[in-house]
């Protein structure tokens, strides 16, 4: 039983595996949150509590001449609202028909129910009904009839807590949500630091570590998606919480849009985090009856520091967010013509790309921008998806046809979203183009945004994808999204009703998004946000893999996926080998850590086979095969930081079967420095009473002289697992810069004494 609840119905203590999250309806019916943390007993943590009267912190009307130590200004409380008494950061703000900005919620009543909740038309973790439980609490507000329940989804075993947000309105008047977050949590303490994920296009997900001060820290966007530039994920931790020690706390939006994520450390020191839709460009009207769900945040807690509150998340990410065929399946290793040729390519070209790539061991050809309409550059095109026959010299149909039978997949790239002013679709449809009447809308990469809160524009481009795949044997889409949203106006709203737009823009796109991916269920999709311009859970419900960053370069993409691996699985980050020097940096990087790095992710290649020698492609098809022998183990397996990217010499990661059977550690000297400092790798994941063998970049094929072997170990040697623990290994030097060397770890039972 994964949800207690007391005899009055009145504390709710909600039980995983390893943590334990409570909250009680106290006698004012407000609901206070209670604990969230290390695994403990159903008892009334309330008790705890220190109240004091804090001067210029209100008491409610009843509480007023009573109890002045009472006030929704100090209490922690499971979902905070604005303008009666509560002045931090708050849940939810609405507004009543007099125009007054207030909503007192009070606890009405629960209900448990087997399995997980759904939510319709969004995003959200699914689970067998053995697998989970749901809570449901109900808070209202006795004087508008507006009503807050309280979604609670509880995946025991995964150490896993969902929350999200059902607003209705039984009142007759108009309530306006101004603000309305997915949630509230509460600390009594205030000793915290966040890690968020802050970047830019080509430079996402940089880790940023920071002490929560006095006021309000936030991330966020409302550049209409996610964004390159704040992540929808953020780690709340104790001071000294590292990789392996230390209590915290994750937080994923499963919301592909405009979010904002706010913490506040207030006057006595306790600490309140929000997350939920940017209140910046949202204002709903909810009618008498009307309803409104709000996306669902994904919260896990680890006693065990930051690397086992990741394999949370990359477990829940993988197995209960990620749907359809390419869940499991092992997906093929493609090529992507578009650092090859950019939009300079014949139909003869890609063939060519894709002969040449079947040689190698690869299994998939992407065929990306530029194959449709009027697209020579990025200036004209959009929106038409016709294939531009002339420049292919035959039809799609033709041209996947040529490829599937060289023994190839075929895909294909799109970017449903975008329209060009130079294009046929918006000649015939001015009307459907994001923008505020008589203003000539932004332009970013020369391109327009089409209005996907529309349902017209939803039919036609659900229809008009469908019609172009049929009878071509498409195996994968490559779903890109190439600029911000701004200019933010529907012709379809009336004026009141702007401000729903950015989040019926969202929900157009997961309409489209759910039917089309229902509609050819064989298809892997791929997202893209121009790189990781749209990299969040909600996304992953649609798509089991986006493109992490137009930077290819490996030593960039260390501090990208390194950034990501604290929120999402290996299995999630799309990754390609493309050339060097590299387009993006201009940087020289040794083939096989281009090749090593890449294999921390989806797994592809992305440059023109034509110019590499005969060495190279021998490398590229043993990279292949490593890649294709360890598919489950990377993409499946317990993901550790050994070390960081963002100091010392060397960075490491290491992939353990769950079992402990094996373990593949990885590492790539980012700063080559005379006279380095050794770099030890103690390898977890292992078991201790059993012995392993090392084998450098496979096999010890190579014949390296001794001194570049893991110290200590020649061919054949074998050790136990407590010592690659406790004492670990030395990593090769490195002789070349950027030099990566693999190390597999694999149990050897029968050397065993
Ligand atoms: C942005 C993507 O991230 C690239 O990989 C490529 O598909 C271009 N768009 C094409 O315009």
């Amino acid at each position: 039983m994964a949800i207690i609840a007391d005899d009055q119905g009145r504390i709710f203590t909600l039980q995983t595996k390893h943590s334990t999250y409570q909250m009680k309806a106290d006698a004012q019916n407000v609901l206070l949150h209670t604990y969230y943390g290390e695994k403990t007993d159903n008892s009334d943590k309330s008790l705890l509590f220190c109240r004091a009267d804090r001067g210029f912190s209100g008491n409610p009307y009843e509480m007023g001449m009573r109890d002045r130590t009472y006030s929704l200004d100090s209490l922690p409380q499971e979902y905070s609202s604005f303008g009666t008494g509560d002045y931090r950061i708050t849940s939810l703000r609405v507004q009543n028909k007099d125009g007054s900005q207030g909503a007192e919620l009070r606890y009405t009543g629960y209900q448990v129910q087997e399995g997980k909740y759904a939510i319709p038309d969004l995003p959200a973790v699914y689970a067998a009904n053995e697998e989970a439980e749901t809570l449901v609490i109900r808070l209202a507000d006795p004087y508008s009839g507006l009503e807050a329940e309280l979604y609670y989804g509880i995946l025991e075993e995964m150490d896993v807590i969902t929350r999200a947000v059902k607003i209705t309105n039984h009142g007759r008047d108009d309530i306006v949500l101004k603000k309305a977050a997915s949630m509230n949590l509460d600390w009594e303490y205030g000793d915290f630091q966040w890690l968020s994920f802050y970047g830019r296009h080509s430079m996402e997900m940089n880790l940023q570590r920071e002490t929560i001060h006095h006021g309000i820290q936030a991330v966020g966007s409302v550049r209409g998606a996610s964004s390159h530039q704040y992540n929808p994920f953020v780690i709340m931790c104790e001071k000294g919480a590292n990789e392996t020690m230390g209590s915290c706390y994750g937080f994923s939006f499963v919301y592909s849009g405009e979010f904002l994520i706010e913490a506040e450390k207030d006057q006595i020191d306790r600490t309140r985090l929000i997350c939920g839709i940017h209140p910046d460009n949202f204002s709903w009207i909810l009618q008498g009856g009307g309803t409104l769900w709000l996306p669902e945040v994904i919260m896990t807690y680890s006693g065990k520091g930051l690397g086992k509150l990741s394999r949370n998340f990359h477990k829940v990410l993988r197995e209960h967010i990620c749907r359809g065929k390419w869940k499991t399946m092992r997906r093929p290793i493609l090529i992507n013509n578009w650092e090859a040729t950019y939009f300079n390519f014949t139909g003869e070209k890609l063939i060519d790309i894709a002969k040449q790539a079947k040689e190698l061991g690869i299994e998939l050809f992407v065929m990306d921008d530029g194959w449709f309409g009027n697209r020579q550059d990025d200036s004209s095109g959009l929106g038409d998806w016709f294939p531009n026959e002339k420049k292919l010299g035959c039809t799609l149909k033709e041209l996947a046809e040529r490829i599937t039978a060289e023994g190839m997949r075929f895909g294909i790239w799109l970017e449903p979203e975008g329209i060009s002013e130079d294009s046929s679709l918006y000649r015939s449809h001015p009307d459907w183009v994001v923008g505020i009447p008589g203003r000539k809308p932004c332009l970013s990469r020369g391109q327009w945004v089409l209005d996907f809160s529309r349902k017209d524009v939803q039919d036609y481009i659900i229809k008009r994808i469908s019609e172009l795949f049929d009878g071509i044997p498409v195996s994968y889409v490559k779903w890109d999204c190439n600029r911000a949203i701004c200019d933010k106006f529907s012709g379809m709203l009336d004026g009141s009703r702007q401000g729903e737009f950015a989040h019926r823009y969202v929900l157009g796109l997961y309409r489209v998004l759910e039917e089309l991916t229902e509609k050819f269920p064989e298809i892997l999709f791929e997202g893209c946000g121009g790189g990781g311009g749209r990299f969040d859970a909600g996304m992953l419900y649609y798509m089991p893999q986006i493109w992490g960053s137009d930077t290819t370069d490996a030593v960039e993409r260390l501090s990208i996926q390194y950034g990501a691996s604290f929120g999402y699985p290996v299995s999630a980050m799309g990754t390609h080998v493309s050339t060097a020097p590299n387009h993006q940096t201009g940087r020289v990087v040794p083939l096989s850590t281009r090749g090593c790095v890449a294999m921390a992710g989806t797994f592809g290649y992305e440059l023109d086979l034509s110019g590499l020698t005969l060495e190279e492609k021998g490398e590229i098809k043993e990279q292949i095969g490593r890649f294709k022998k360890h598919y489950d183990l990377i993409q499946r397996g317990d993901y550790y930081r050994i070390t960081s990217p963002l100091e010392g010499t060397c960075t490491v990661w290491e992939i353990a079967d769950p079992s402990g059977k094996e373990a593949l550690v990885s590492a790539v000297y980012h700063h080559v420095q005379a006279n380095p400092v050794p770099v030890r790798v103690k390898v977890q994941g292992l078991k201790d009473e059993a012995v392993y063998q090392l084998l450098l970049n496979e096999d010890f094929k190579e014949t390296y002289p001794d001194r570049r072997l893991p110290y200590g170990f020649g061919p054949g040697e074998v050790i136990s697992g407590a010592a690659l623990r406790q004492f670990g290994f030395l990593v090769p030097e490195a002789v070349n810069g950027f030099q990566a060397w693999q190390i597999y770890i694999k149990e050897c039972p029968e050397l065993g004494s």
